[in-house]
Order: structure tokens, then sequence, then C-alpha cells
């Protein structure tokens, strides 16, 4: 039904440097939240504005305008509409190069093809207008219906471009430009965060609009930033001013006057940012995703020394929630691809160790079923990005329904740590850029072993020292299991042209199959479908033969139920093997039973099988990334995808 731009980013930049260089590397940052097409729009000092767009990453926009640079070319916006004559005009590029406000914009397309005319800035028929959007226009089609009653033309097939022609429309109606972006959002349905250009007026400005989508500025010393994220403008000032929902801007160099959706004026609230974007960098590693494999030790031991000060004391996070585990009779955890994995991870570690029932629901899944929801129920979103539509649904859903609600996130500048304030824990994993999940993935599920730790003490009045003290030691594991990564690589080159593949794994480890083959699928294109072990007899195990690998992870444990488990699992891969299946075996350095049983074993330092999950998940990740590297794929944005899926 959408026709529509959804998951972006945007910058602004207004003040006395040069804007286009601005643009180009605040996009660069922003490049995990989409990167199938970008644009850039910069206002001149004759009141014009020069608009360049491109298909593909951020990089080919910056050819194209080098390019036309060189060749004096600049493309007016009309250029890129198939449906409007062509106009390449011959002009001096000065304006590209001396101007100092523009918009930019990195998009990941949902519905309209990610070619130019698609791509953002839009603008409205005249061209006066010029703006970029984050977020999804939902009453997209009865608005351009009735623009297009007007007589207005559109040129793309984006819900976006709706925006800047209502605009117009308003401003005709002799409003002042920020009366009229009032009329203008007050008519929009859904999310958006909008730059805009104008080009008809005097002094240079930027208007901006913000409702769900993320909207940040970096207030300098006559000049003003503008992002989706606080990360992008700290390349600049750590100055920081997070907009609102329903807050309007009017930007000059040397202003910001904030306004609400009736006018009134708002009070400026800048805060000095303690955080930095060295984040954003890759140090000396080829791609962002081995910066942040490597990076898990440091932030398991950053959430274990603030959760764990002394294993004889209860944990220490989790504590500022506005409600209490006793009122709570089920917990439902809502989430996505790899967030949804480590909720399945916490459901096993609560319900083993505190003893109260768990629900895992998809969210995109949970957002739409009217779900009995009661007033003793906790919904636990899990989120890196916070920003995930499907999850941001179903939060609402459970919270509309009475439920208490509660989020794990890796930002504070969020929806859902909106949404969820003040019941919220943010993980120490900071930003992560590589587009597939390592560290917010492990540093979801150790989140939810101190979780788990948490409502049993609360519940059961019980303090589980030992198993404190356990997890204290996985952080230097984790580690010890980073240092095999070549050892690892030998054994998951021997993969590379396999077409399909299947996890295998139980009880606490079963999540981890399902990691293991979303993370082959997303980094190389392999087909991988991660079961419980005992589900292939089912149906599965009609697809093996010589050519479909089978990865199991066999790991022992100390308790009865956990030694079934592990023996069931052996005997699982066992089937696979008699089937021809080349089989590979994810185990520990102690583990004798699986010598000469499996074509490849893959080890990892001793553990028990209640602690492995986030240890098993190491090779895995390595696997994908080996495979995806040896076939020549984009590590860090692979085809298709986005860092924050803010579309349902
Ligand atoms: O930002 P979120 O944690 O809500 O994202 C959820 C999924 O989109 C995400 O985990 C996705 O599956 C990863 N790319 C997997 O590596």
């Amino acid at each position: 039904m959408l026709n529509c731009i959804a998951m972006c980013g945007i910058v602004a930049y207004i003040g006395k440097k040069q804007a286009k260089n601005i643009l180009l590397d605040g996009l660069k940052s922003l490049e995990y939240r989409g990167y199938d097409s970008a644009g850039i729009a910069v206002l001149t000092d004759d009141n014009r504005v020069e608009l360049i767009k491109s298909s593909g990453k951020i990089s080919e926009l910056e050819e194209k305008i080098n390019t036309l640079v060189k060749k004096e070319l600049v493309t007016t916006a009309n250029d890129v509409s198939e449906k409007f004559t062509s106009l390449v005009q011959e002009r001096t590029y000065s304006a590209l190069e001396t101007s100092n406000c523009g918009i930019g914009h990195t998009r990941w397309a949902t519905h309209g093809s990610p070619n130019d005319t698609n791509a953002h800035p839009h603008q409205d028929s005249s061209t006066n207008i010029t703006l970029v959007h984050n977020g999804i226009i939902k009453n997209y089609f009865e608005l351009k219906e009735e623009l297009e009653r007007e007589g207005v033309e559109f040129r793309s097939e984006t819900d976006t471009e709706i925006i800047a022609q209502l605009f117009s429309y308003y401003r005709n109606d002799e409003l002042s430009n920020m009366a009229a972006l009032r009329k203008t959002i007050k008519r929009l349905e859904g999310s958006f965060a909008l730059a805009i250009l104008i080009a008809d007026v005097g002094e240079k400005r930027i208007l901006l609009a913000k409702n769900q989508s993320p909207l940040v500025i970096g207030v300098g010393d006559s000049e003003n930033y503008v992002a989706s994220d606080s990360s992008t403008v700290l390349q600049f000032t750590d100055k920081i001013l997070k907009l609102k929902d329903g807050q309007l801007v009017e930007l000059t160099a040397d202003s910001i006057k904030i306004q609400d959706i009736e006018g009134n004026d708002i009070k400026i609230e800048v805060v000095q940012s303690v955080q930095t974007s060295s984040i954003l960098e890759k140090g000396p590693y080829k791609h962002f995703l081995l910066k942040e494999i490597h990076e898990q030790p440091v932030v398991m031991t950053k959430m274990l020394a603030e959760a764990i000060r002394d294993v004889k004391e209860p944990i220490q996070i989790f504590n500022n929630l506005d409600f209490k585990f006793a009122e709570i009779s089920r917990i439902v955890f809502v989430a996505c691809g790899s967030a949804y994995h480590s909720a399945l991870v916490g459901k096993y570690l609560i319900e083993t160790w505190a003893k109260i029932p768990v629900e895992v629901n998809l969210a995109s899944e949970y957002s739409t079923n009217p779900a009995l929801v009661t007033e003793r129920d906790l919904i636990i979103g899990i989120s890196q990005s916070g920003e995930t539509a499907d999850t941001i649904a179903a939060i609402t859903n459970a919270k509309n329904h009475g439920a208490k609600i509660m989020a794990i996130t890796n930002k504070t500048d969020s929806a859902i740590y909106e949404l969820c304030d003040p019941n919220n824990y943010v993980t120490p994993a900071g930003i992560e850029v590589s587009v597939a999940s390592t560290k917010a993935f492990t540093s979801q599920v150790m989140s939810l072993y101190l979780l788990a730790i948490k409502i049993a003490e609360d519940l059961r009045g019980i303090n589980l020292s030992e198993i404190k003290a356990q997890l204290r030691t996985l952080p230097l594991i984790v580690e010890q299991t980073i240092e095999r990564a070549e050892t690892y690589m030998k054994t998951c080159l021997k993969f590379s042209n396999y077409r399909d593949f299947l996890f295998l794994s139980r009880g606490v480890n079963y999540p981890i199959a399902l990691e293991g083959a979303l993370k082959l699928k997303e980094l190389s294109y392999i087909h991988a479908t991660g079961y419980p072990s005992g589900e292939m007899k089912h149906g599965p195990i009609a697809i093996l033969d010589k050519n479909v690998p089978v990865l199991s992870i066999a790991i022992d444990g100390n308790t009865e139920l956990e030694r079934i488990i592990y023996k069931k699992t052996l005997s699982n891969s066992a089937e696979a093997r008699a089937r021809m299946s080349p089989s590979i075996v994810i185990t520990t350095d102690d583990n004798k039973d699986v010598e000469g049983i499996f074509d490849e074993v893959i080890r990892v330092p001793n553990i028990s099988q209640i602690f492995s999950p986030i240890i098993a998940t190491i090779p895995l990740q390595y696997l994908a990334y080996y495979i995806a590297e040896d076939l020549g794929k984009d590590v860090d944005q692979p085809r298709n995808l986005a860092k924050s899926v803010t579309v349902e």
C-alpha cells in the first residue's frame, strides 16, 4: 500500500564553512542507515538550489559530484526525472564549492527503485522548496490525490515529494514559512525528520521538523550542524540539542528558533556531550565488522563491572524501573533478527533461574496480533538501534493494552528509549556500524544473563553468586576465542563454495544456531537455515546430501538436563552425517566425543553449556565473515540491508 522511502539518514549544515564536504562526511557516517542512493542540495548566494543525486553509495555520489565539478557541470533537480525533459545546464560549479548552507540524504528504498529520481532531496514543482526526509508518510496516497486534483504533478514514486508539494501549496496561501510548515505537518500521518531549504527567501535558513524519527542539532560557533544521530554531529561539535516530537525549527548560522506544533516558542536546551565520535572509525581493522567482533570483550567487561560489583551483592543494573518484578506474572520479549535470537536465549535463562513464564515474539507478528496482554505482563523490547519500526509497534501495542514495558537498547537517542523511559537498560556496546550485528547481539545476550539473575534474586530471595562469578570469567574467554581467528579461518574457507547450510542445536544454544545461519546469509548471501536439532528429522532432513553442510553446536553441560541436551544434539548430528552432509561441530577443547566423527571440529575454550552461547557465537561470526570476504561480498554493507530498519 505504501509507496515510500523509510529508512534513511539526513544531514544539514549552515554556517561559514563549505557545506558540501561537511554534508558528504556526515552522510558517510550515516550510511549504516541506508546506502542505496544519496543526494545533496546547497543554497547559493543568489538564492538558487543546486542539487545532485545518485543511485548507489555515498562514494558514487561523491564521484558524480567530482566529475560534474571537473566538467563544470551541475545538474538541476529536473535532470533526473524521466517524466520531465532532461535539463543539464552548463554552469560554473562555484556554488557547490562555495555554498555554506545545504542538506543531504542517504536512502534505503522500500518502494520505488533506488534510482536517481527517487533519491532525495526532493523538490516542489517550483523548485523553491527542497527537502530531505527520514520516515514514512502513511497518508501519502490521500494527500497525493488531493494535490493532483489541484493540478500538482509529481516526479518521483516517493512519499517524500508530497511533503515538498504540500508545503509549497500552503506557502501559496501567503502564510509565513513556519506557519505553512506547521499546517503541512498537521496533515502528515506517520514519521518524519525533515530538513528543508527554501530558495526564494532573503536570508539563508534551514527549516526542520520531527515526529518519531530522530533529529539532532550540533551547535557550533556561528554555525549549526544537523543529523539523524548524535555521533554524526559529534564529529563537528560536542554541543548537542536533541529535538523532540512535534518540534519545528528555524535555523540560521547564528540562531535556533524552536516552536511547538501550535507555534509557541520553546526554550532551547543544549547539552555538552561526553561521547566522542571515535567509534565511527575503523582503526587498524579492514572492516567495522572485524573491529566490532574485537570490541566484544571490552563491552562485556564494562557491562559486568557495572552490574556485578561483588558477587555476593545483588545485580546493580535494572534498578531504576518504575515497577517491581513481583508485580509481573509473565514476560514477553518482542524483537527482530539477532535481537530476537538474544531474546530466545533470555527466555531459557529466565525460565531456568527465575522460574517465571517467558514468551518470545517476532515484533512484526506481535504488533498486529490482538495479544492477550494484561497489566501483569512485562513486555521487553530488545533493539540495538532503538529505532526498529516493528519493535516500536509491538511495544506500543502492548502499552496500549495496559502492559508494563521495558527496553534493552544501545542508544539513548532513540524512539524505543523514549517510549520505555525510565524502564531502559542501555548496553555499553555503543553504536554498531557494520550492518550484521556482532557486539550488539552478544551484549544483548549478556544483559539477559544479568536480567535473569536479577529477576531470580528478586523473586526467589536467593543469591546466585556462583553464576555471577562464572559470568565474570566470560570476557576473558571471549578474548581467547577471538585469538583463534586464524585457525577458524582455515576451516571456514573450506566452505565458501557451498550454496546451502543447516545450523543445528538445542536448548540454550538453539538460538545461536539461528544466529549463525542469519549471519552467514546476511554476509555471504549463502542460503542458511537454523533449526532445533530435534526438528531436523521432521522435514529439513530431506534437503541433506553431500552438498549441504550441517553445522552443530554441541557443548556439554553440568546438569542432567544439559547432558541430555548435549547427547541428543550429537545423535541428531549423526542423522545428518548419515545423509552424507559435510559435518562441522562447534565444541569445547576438552571434548573427546567428536573426534573422528565430524569432518571439521571448531574448538572453543572450555565452557559449560549454560554459559556457552556467547562463546559459541564467536566462531560463527568468523565463519560468516571469512566466507563473505572470500566471495568478495560487501562485508559492512551487505546488499539490500540497512542498519536501522525503520519500516514495518
Ligand atoms: O536495531 P535492532 O536490534 O532492532 O535490529 C533488529 C534486526 O534488524 C537486526 O538484528 C538484524 O537482524 C541484524 N542485521 C542481524 O545481523
